[in-house]
């Protein structure tokens, strides 16, 4: 997979050469590129914003500087696989259902934007020309500029490409996977730690039993911790005990769904 990311700081992104990322560079499973957005920048200061039209606070960065960037990096006519990602908060939710989707996406470019964002007929101009353009928000709150959100998309994206993790059944039981539910806790030796001991069914050896364990303490964690994951279970996929223990945790399967509260039967 290639990845090109645009930044006016591209000392932002040495942690990629790290760890699992950084190795999946180094063997060639990933190909990534930093680039500043201001070697395309044409005066002598390099500028690459300017204050926003209508007026407001803040800075807006310029849409030709943006454009001379993306032409080179994205090509014309861009080749088929490739989508522009923008960082922002005004962005749709980046979820692991996003990451799985982009794992399979040939090249990324990933535009960072700093100040008020990137003026927004960036986004509409390369959308005109048949390119994905997908505007992405990591969260519901502000950041200073793109890079914080680009580093995270790289790495979630790219631990899921096949080979970057070692072990891949670790991708299988982890929060936000297929099941829809926050992971169960983990231990590790030794069995008693200070005052606190591991739950004694993780010393027993029976696998059955350990199964049902972790999904019990997933289902409590997801219950107290994001009732919003709790609405999303799929009824079919739950079984008697998941359903009773759902009860006891003060949620019932419906015909309409997971919902909060004891069933009540329509007449
Ligand atoms: N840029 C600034 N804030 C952001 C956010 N919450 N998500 C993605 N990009 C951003």
């Amino acid at each position: 997979m290639r990845i090109d990311v645009v930044t006016i700081f591209p000392e932002y992104f040495s942690p990629l050469d790290l760890s699992l990322v950084g190795k999946a560079r180094t063997t060639g499973l990933l190909d990534l590129r930093v680039h500043d957005l201001r070697d395309w920048a044409t005066d002598r200061h390099r500028t690459v914003d300017d204050s926003p039209l209508g007026g407001g606070a803040g800075m807006v960065m310029r849409p030709d500087v943006w454009g001379q960037a993306l032409d080179a990096i994205l090509g014309s006519p861009t080749a088929p696989g490739t989508e522009l990602i923008i960082p922002t908060p005004s962005g749709s939710p980046f979820t692991q259902r996003t990451a799985e989707r982009l794992a399979a996406v040939p090249h990324l470019v990933v535009a960072c934007g700093r100040y008020e964002g990137i003026d927004a007929r960036v986004a509409e101009h390369y959308r005109a020309q048949g390119v994905a353009v997908t505007e992405l928000s990591l969260g519901d709150y502000v950041l200073n500029g793109g890079e914080v959100a680009a580093l995270v998309v790289v790495e979630a994206v790219a631990r899921l490409l096949p080979g970057v993790v070692g072990n891949p059944e670790s991708l299988v039981e982890e929060s936000h996977g297929a099941a829809g539910l926050l992971e169960y806790p983990v231990y590790t030796r030794p069995p008693q730690w200070r005052e606190h001991t591991v739950p004694p069914v993780l010393l027993s050896g029976h696998h059955g039993r350990i199964a049902r364990w972790r999904r019990d303490q997933a289902f409590e964690r997801t219950a107290a911790l994001r009732p919003d994951l709790m609405r999303r279970l799929v009824p079919g996929d739950l079984d008697e005990h998941d359903r009773n223990l759902l009860a006891v945790l003060g949620w019932s399967v419906t015909d309409a769904g997971v919902v909060p509260g004891s069933e009540t039967v329509a007449d």
